[in-house]
């Protein structure tokens, strides 16, 4: 099997150093130089097959595509390592509460689409996946390789979150007995608060205050420069997490086998925008292979209470970027395109309220490349999104994971969808 890849800085070009431990965040980021640091992994694909069979247990099935992996075996990890901690991970998570199922379900939704909108629709419901979101897929890579190489230390894990990822980091981190801080907002809500603290973490309270940005991101910024591993679900802070995610369009590539008449649309929900970095990674992945024939237009949806994405592309369409130059440039001078939601973000899509899209760069270029565009929907879309998900579909899903099938609706009332293409949306959230 082929173990060759490597890590680099999608903003400013610079390798990160190949070793025992996962790089995480670019060394030559320097505190306000206004560049656009996430670290991106660059896999050798020569010799590598897209598993379409195999193991049921994805971490298994598609372990050669994760660097993750790829990094463990060059460190000297056995691959009976990395694939019997996976299956001991799924013990251990069913044993701690959190556990569901992956590979999660995918399936032609035609009374959703005739009620919502037109044309074939795709929906992959990760609601019924480990913690009720798709989170934890972030996060699997990143344990496995430390279950797999077993280092004596246990990792200070630290965590960024108002909810869903929180949770997922608690529950893996627990399974894998390490300590996690989690940096939560200071009004989290009393019952995600109790169920973190159940599941071991400490909770670090982080208040509002006047400072454009997030407070729980900068408590969980200065934790990790005094020496914390991020276990965050954002690329900016992980860049590593993007690759656990694109594990869900794997799964669907897989499920829909080799020659499936291709998808033309994916609308996918976004907060820090790890998700939607995923799920084009994915894509590029499978195309990278041959398993698919092109990539779809990736369209990004956020709530009207917070769209610092749909702020950001339209910045730089106004000023003629949106080509790879223009985006290449723009990560260059972060602070003029990524300005933080000026006012506190506040919506029905709770997990999508970030101040800041953090994985923008990977959006917009995907977005640009594929075309497709943000969108930003008002709150009524979305509880009807949630509505017609149970009433049509049968499954209950939250207004941040039905936001795509919003924006879904919205791009077929506008036209931009039309009655013979074929699209994707992810459920992404279980209500609490
Ligand atoms: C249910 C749900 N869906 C989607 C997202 C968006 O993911 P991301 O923050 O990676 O854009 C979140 C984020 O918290 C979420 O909780």
């Amino acid at each position: 099997m082929n173990l060759g890849g490597r890590v680099v800085c999608g903003g400013c070009g610079t390798p990160a150093p190949d070793g025992a431990d996962l790089p995480t965040r670019c060394t030559a980021a320097r505190e306000a130089d206004d560049v656009d640091h996430v670290l991106v992994r660059e896999l050798d694909l020569e010799g590598t097959r897209f598993p379409f069979d195999g193991d049921g247990s994805p971490w298994v099935r598609y372990r050669e595509l994760l660097y993750a992996w790829r990094a463990a075996r060059r460190a000297g990890a056995a691959d009976e390592a990395w694939c019997d901690a996976a299956a001991e991970l799924d013990r251990r998570l069913e044993a701690t509460g959190i556990g569901g199922a992956w590979p999660t379900p995918l399936a032609p939704r035609p009374k959703l689409a005739a009620a919502l909108g037109r044309g074939e629709l795709w929906v992959k419901d990760e609601t019924t996946g480990v913690g009720g979101t798709h989170k934890a897929r972030h996060l699997v890579p990143l344990a496995l390789h430390r279950l797999a190489l077993a280092p004596p230390k246990p990792p200070r894990l630290a965590v960024a979150s108002c909810g869903n990822a929180a949770l997922a980091a608690a529950g893996l981190a627990r399974a894998c007995g390490w300590p996690l801080e989690a940096h939560v907002p200071a009004d989290i809500a009393p019952s995600v608060a109790a169920r973190l603290e159940d599941l071991g973490a400490r909770l670090v309270r982080c208040p509002r205050d006047p400072t454009p940005g997030d407070p729980c991101r900068r408590s969980f910024l200065a934790a990790l420069d005094e020496g914390a591993l991020p276990f965050s679900c954002q690329g900016d802070a992980h860049g590593l997490a993007i690759e656990g995610g694109a594990s869900l369009v794997w799964e669907v590539v897989s499920e829909r086998g080799l020659g499936a008449p291709p998808l033309d649309h994916v609308v996918v929900q976004v907060g820090g925008g790890a998700l939607a970095s995923a799920v084009l990674t994915g894509f590029r992945d499978a195309l990278a292979l041959g398993a698919i024939g092109r990539l779809p237009r990736v369209h990004c949806v956020q709530g009207a209470g917070c769209a610092p994405l749909a702020a950001a592309w339209e910045r730089l369409r106004e000023s003629g970027d949106l080509d790879p130059g223009g985006i290449a440039a723009a990560r260059r001078r972060r602070g003029e395109v990524m300005v933080p939601w000026p006012t506190t973000p506040a919506g029905a899509a709770g997990g999508l309220l970030d101040d800041e899209t953090y994985d923008w760069a990977a959006l917009v270029a995907g977005m640009a490349e594929t075309g497709g565009a943000p969108l930003v929907v008002s709150d009524d879309e979305l509880v009807g999104a949630c509505e017609a998900a149970a009433a049509h579909a049968g499954v209950s899903v939250d207004p941040s994971g039905a936001a795509g099938l919003a924006g879904w609706a919205r791009l077929c009332a506008e036209g931009a969808i039309g009655a013979a293409e074929r699209s994707l949306v992810l459920f992404t959230g279980a209500p609490r």
